[in-house]
């Protein structure tokens, strides 16, 4: 049985990296992928290749650290599909650093995007997913979420926040249909560290870093659980040998 065929998902930051290979594997398990992300190109090639699969998507530009307009944004897709079943809150950013080399700008932007957005687009969406008892949401994290690492401090800062808003959540919906839950992946080869102001692994150690296909099929395993199975947080590691 295929639980995902028919979903309507909706993937924030799903114009690269993980949030697209996520947008992808959902669309090729037959559900009906929404992509929201800041760049209209981005997300249009991505509804573009949802479709040449012969499957549904939609998208919608958003910057989610911006509450109107996530809310507006909500309000649009809830208004023409009535309802979610699933959401991703992916769309992140990363500045790499110690608490000293980051700045208070860079600061404020990981927490806007990451955390805030994360909360804003929860806010928007699970009232709907109250309303019939049903849903998912999939926070993507990071092991910077579990583990401290004092070389992006900020950026573990971001990610813990999010990881006690997951349990806070999940524990506040415990004894209704919805499910909340994370994944805590290491480095995955995206774009992420390109203007991160920091090494770019992707160049300089590829093979410590996960492809994004590898953490998707995670997500997708967790998202196809049956209703009465929520696998709650699952941390996905590279191993290097
Ligand atoms: N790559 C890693 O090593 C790694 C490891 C663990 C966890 N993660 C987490 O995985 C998630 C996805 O990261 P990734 O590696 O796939 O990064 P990525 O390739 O940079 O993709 C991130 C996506 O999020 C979008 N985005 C950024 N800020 C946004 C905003 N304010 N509103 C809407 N969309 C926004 C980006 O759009 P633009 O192109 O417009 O900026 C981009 O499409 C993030 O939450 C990240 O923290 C990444």
């Amino acid at each position: 049985m295929n639980n995902l065929q028919d979903k309507i998902a909706v993937v924030t930051g799903a114009g690269d990296g993980l949030g697209k290979q996520i947008s992808l594997d959902l669309a090729k398990n037959g559900a009906k992928v929404i992509l929201v992300s800041k760049i209209e190109e981005e997300i249009i090639k991505g509804k573009e290749e949802i479709e040449n699969m012969g499957e549904e998507a939609d998208y919608y530009m958003c910057d989610v650290s911006k509450v109107e307009e996530v809310n507006e944004v909500a309000k649009k897709i809830l208004d023409k599909y009535q309802k979610i079943d699933i959401l991703v809150n992916n769309a992140g950013v990363y500045f790499a650093g110690s608490f000293f080399e980051v700045n208070n700008d860079q600061a404020k932007k990981m927490i806007e995007v990451n955390t805030l957005g994360t909360i804003y687009c929860t806010k928007a969406f699970l009232p709907s997913m109250k309303e019939r008892n049903e849903g998912q949401v999939l926070n993507v994290v990071s092991v910077a979420g579990i583990e401290a690492n004092g070389e992006y401090t900020l950026y573990t800062t971001s990610k813990f926040a999010v990881t006690g808003f997951t349990e806070a959540l999940r524990q506040e919906l415990i004894n209704t249909k919805i499910k909340v839950s994370a994944i805590y992946p290491e480095g995955i080869r995206t774009n992420i560290f390109a203007n991160s102001g920091g090494r770019d692994y992707t160049k300089e150690e590829p093979n410590t870093l996960m492809d994004p296909k590898d953490v998707s099929e995670v997500a997708m395993l967790i998202l196809k659980q049956p209703a009465d199975i929520n696998l709650s947080r699952i941390d996905i590691r590279k191993k290097i040998f």
